[in-house]
C-alpha cells in the first residue's frame, strides 16, 4: 500500500542487477511512494543484467556509471539532474564485489590487488558519490544518502572475507563525509547493516546458505528480506527520519543483539545426540 512518502522526491538508485537485487526493490518501492528516479550500474552489468526491464517498470533513465571512476559519476550527477529537471534528494548506494571472494582466494593468502579493488569497488565508491554530488551541489538540503551494509563491518564472519573490512570502511566513510554534509548542506549520510539476502552479491559469499540458515535461527523475527530493506530505505528517503545521520541502522531483526537463541541451542543438543 502507498503512503506517498516520497511523492515530489527524486532520487538516483546504484546497484539493480536484477530482481532479486536489493536496489530493484528498493527503485520499485522509492517509484510506487511518488519518487522520480535515475537508475545507474556499471557498463558490464548493463549489459549482462536486466536493468531496462526496471526501466520501464519504473518509467526511469539508465545512466551508466562505473562507481570507482570519478569521470563517470561527475557526468552521472549531470544527466541525472537534467533528467529529473532538478537536485536530487536521496541517492542509494547498493554497490558491493570483492574479487578474492569472487576466486576464493582465502582471506590469510589475500591477493593486494584484489583487496584493493574490493575497497574502491565496496567502500571508496561512496566517498567519490558522495564527492560528486558535493562538487555538482546535486542533493537538496535534508536530503538523504544510504549505504548498505553487513554487520561483518563488527564481527568477524570468515566466509565474507575481505568484504568485512570494506564494510567497516564504508560504515566509517558514512559518519566522516555525514559529518561534513550535514555542515555543509544539511545533507544526511548513513549506512543499513542489512540481513544476508539471496542475492548474486550475496548468495556469491563461501558458505552463504549455512550463515543465512543461522541468522534466520538467531533472529528474534527472522532474516530481513529484500523487500523490508527497500521499504526501510524509503523510511530513511523520506522527511520523516530527517535528523537521522551518521548512523549504522541494524536492519536484521534483531540479530546483532542477540547472543544466542534457543534454536539454535536446539540444534547444538540434536548434533550432540546424534553423535553420541
Ligand atoms: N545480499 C546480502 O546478503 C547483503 C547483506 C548485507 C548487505 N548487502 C549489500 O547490499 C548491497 C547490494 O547488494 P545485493 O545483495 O543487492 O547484490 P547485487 O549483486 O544484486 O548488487 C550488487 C551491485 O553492485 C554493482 N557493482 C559492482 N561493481 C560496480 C561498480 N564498479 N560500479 C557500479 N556498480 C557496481 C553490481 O553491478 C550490482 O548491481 C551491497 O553493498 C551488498 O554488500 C548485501
Amino acid at each position: 500500500m502507498s503512503h506517498q512518502l516520497l511523492k515530489g522526491k527524486k532520487g538516483i538508485i546504484f546497484g539493480a542487477l536484477d530482481e532479486r537485487s536489493i536496489a530493484w526493490k528498493t527503485a520499485l518501492a522509492a517509484v510506487a511512494e511518488g519518487a522520480q528516479i535515475t537508475l545507474t550500474n556499471a557498463p558490464i552489468a548493463l549489459r549482462m543484467g536486466k536493468i531496462n526491464e526496471l526501466a520501464k517498470l519504473c518509467n526511469a533513465p539508465v545512466i551508466a556509471a562505473d562507481a570507482t571512476n570519478m569521470e563517470d559519476l561527475d557526468k552521472l550527477m549531470q544527466a541525472s539532474m537534467e533528467a529529473l529537471g532538478g537536485k536530487v534528494d536521496f541517492i542509494l548506494h547498493s554497490i558491493g564485489m570483492s574479487p578474492n571472494v569472487r576466486k576464493n582466494i582465502a582471506y590469510t593468502n589475500t591477493n593486494y590487488d584484489n583487496f584493493l579493488k574490493t575497497l574502491d569497488i565496496s567502500a571508496l565508491s561512496l566517498h567519490r558519490v558522495l564527492q560528486a554530488a558535493m562538487k555538482a551541489d546535486a542533493i537538496n538540503e535534508w536530503g538523504s544518502v544510504l549505504g548498505l551494509s553487513y554487520i561483518a563491518a563488527q564481527r568477524t564472519f570468515p566466509g565474507y572475507n575481505d568484504m568485512g573490512d570494506a564494510k567497516a570502511l564504508l560504515e566509517s566513510i558514512a559518519r566522516s563525509f555525514g559529518y561534513q554534509y550535514g555542515f555543509a548542506k544539511k545533507v544526511r549520510v548513513n549506512t543499513i547493516s542489512q540481513s544476508p539476502t539471496v542475492t548474486t552479491a550475496g548468495s556469491g559469499v563461501a558458505g552463504f546458505d549455512v550463515f543465512f540458515d543461522y541468522a534466520e535461527k538467531m533472529s528474534p523475527l527472522g532474516n530481513a528480506s529484500a523487500e523490508d530493506c527497500a521499504n526501510y530505505c524509503v523510511m530513511m528517503f523520506s522527511d520523516f527520519t530527517r535528523m537521522v545521520t551518521m548512523q549504522n541502522l541494524f536492519h536484521d531483526g534483531g540479530f546483532s543483539l542477540t547472543g544466542v537463541s534457543h534454536l539454535v541451542v536446539e540444534e547444538v543438543l540434536k548434533g550432540r545426540a546424534a553423535n553420541s
